[in-house]
């Protein structure tokens, strides 16, 4: 059995309690690192007495572990883990009632939105969507059933920017505010130091970090939530099991050194395409140009991996970028070490309607990049070659362009040899 410690050690560094917090060598065998846990049921050293556990739904120690280092990581003291970062939005909502109302985030991720609109809404729970850069917009969208001001900052995937701490500030009594810092990651930003409630995170992204595991946490310092979002967990019993609960332990022990690098090459990346002729927005808070740049710097610890540009050509063009890119793998998601590029509109935001997407300006010919932590050179000449392959001026014009399909060497070369 292994002795957890706490892991709430905040005097630490970040990069320490990404590595120690919630981890210590097993008393009985020695083991520094701790071990997948595989395991259903616990035997109990007689009726009524456990040594800390006594079924995996309901904790497990591999899961725990990881749990408290996220809690360390994000400044929390409590964690609940969840098997994807969806169970963890639905997790932290389980602190609602029916006939509660939410305040949201307008441009907030596609399956947080379906999840307020068309699954709580079942439920009795309404929701109303706002541009929460605008701090009186967002709190004059209150009503006196409002309960829950959710929050997604950077936004997905226009990288909107909005103030935490101001509108924590003017919150009206009895509001919780809960913040997705998927995009983010405690390295970059905490939002219970600005003065939120409830932090969720789709651990899939950053905090895992390798694209290989599924999985989600809710963390916060107030224990009466916390009980009640450890209630929903056991009861629903949506929970990551013990390896991936180990995959995510892992992956987040590198964290403070994969956010580094992914903001470095995303700088650069953004930077090269701002100067870029054929490219005619480039969203990333990271530029001097973007709109909430000064907010961003104050309330971030960089600005993370994920750059939006629109190129010029219409979407037939951004389509053809797309596909041609050798290294940015045409995928959903974000955050791992890969990099990876999507076409937001018809991947990530198929869900929303055509007239929704036109207003939070996920148009066609949007592009949406997670740089990984590749050499930025070689991601610099996979874009510029694939931006020069095709002239936005082209005489036939870009529009008219079939996509290309993706090239790959490896299964090119599996397939032809089978
Ligand atoms: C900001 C954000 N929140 C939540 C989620 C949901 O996470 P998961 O896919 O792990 O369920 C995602 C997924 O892309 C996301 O981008």
């Amino acid at each position: 059995m292994p002795n957890i410690k706490s892991g709430h050690s905040p005097q630490r560094g970040f990069a320490t309690r990404a590595i120690w917090a919630g981890q210590e060598a097993c008393p009985a065998t020695g083991a520094t690192i701790m071990p997948v846990y595989q395991t259903a049921t616990f035997t109990l050293p007689q009726i009524g007495v456990t040594r800390g556990f006594d079924y995996s739904r309901t904790s497990n120690p591999t899961r725990l572990a990881m749990e408290r280092q996220l809690a360390a990581l994000e400044g929390g003291r409590h964690a609940c883990a969840f098997g994807s970062g969806m169970a963890a939005v639905a997790g932290a909502a389980s602190v609602l009632s029916s006939g509660d109302h939410v305040v949201a985030t307008r441009d907030i991720y596609g399956g947080t939105h379906r999840l307020f609109a068309h699954v709580l809404a079942r439920y009795g729970i309404t929701v109303t969507f706002v541009d929460t850069t605008d701090v009186q917009a967002t709190w004059s969208a209150a009503t006196r059933a409002t309960r829950l001001l959710w929050l997604e900052t950077p936004s997905n995937p226009t990288l909107r920017i909005c103030d935490i701490a101001e509108l924590v500030k003017h919150r009206r009594p009895g509001v919780l505010v809960a913040v997705d810092n998927t995009f983010a990651s405690p390295f970059l930003q905490r939002p219970l130091a600005l003065g939120a409630d409830l932090v969720v995170h789709s651990t899939t992204k950053y905090i895992a970090g390798h694209s290989d595991v599924v999985g989600g946490v809710v963390i916060t310092n107030d224990a009466e939530l916390a009980r009640q979002i450890a209630f929903h967990q056991n009861s629903v019993g949506a929970i990551p099991g013990p390896w991936d609960s180990y995959l995510t332990l892992r992956g987040a022990k590198t964290l403070a050194l994969r956010m580094a690098a992914h903001s470095r090459n995303a700088q650069g990346i953004a930077e090269f395409l701002a100067q870029r002729e054929d490219v005619a927005e480039v969203y990333y808070p990271g530029l001097s140009a973007h709109p909430a740049h000064q907010l961003a710097k104050r309330q971030m610890n960089g600005f993370g991996g994920i750059v939006s540009f629109r190129p010029k050509g219409g979407a037939g063009r951004a389509h053809a970028i797309a596909a041609s890119t050798e290294i940015f793998s045409l995928a959903v998601s974000l955050g791992g070490v890969e990099s990876l590029v999507c076409s937001p509109a018809t991947m990530t935001h198929a869900s929303l309607s055509a007239r929704e997407r036109e207003e939070l300006g996920v148009t066609d010919d949007l592009l949406r990049l997670s740089v990984g932590i590749e050499d930025v050179e070689d991601l610099l000449a996979d874009l510029r070659r694939a931006l020069d392959a095709d002239d936005w001026r082209g005489p036939t014009g870009a529009g008219e362009k079939k996509p290309a399909r993706k090239k790959s060497a490896v299964w090119g070369a599996l397939l032809r040899s089978s």
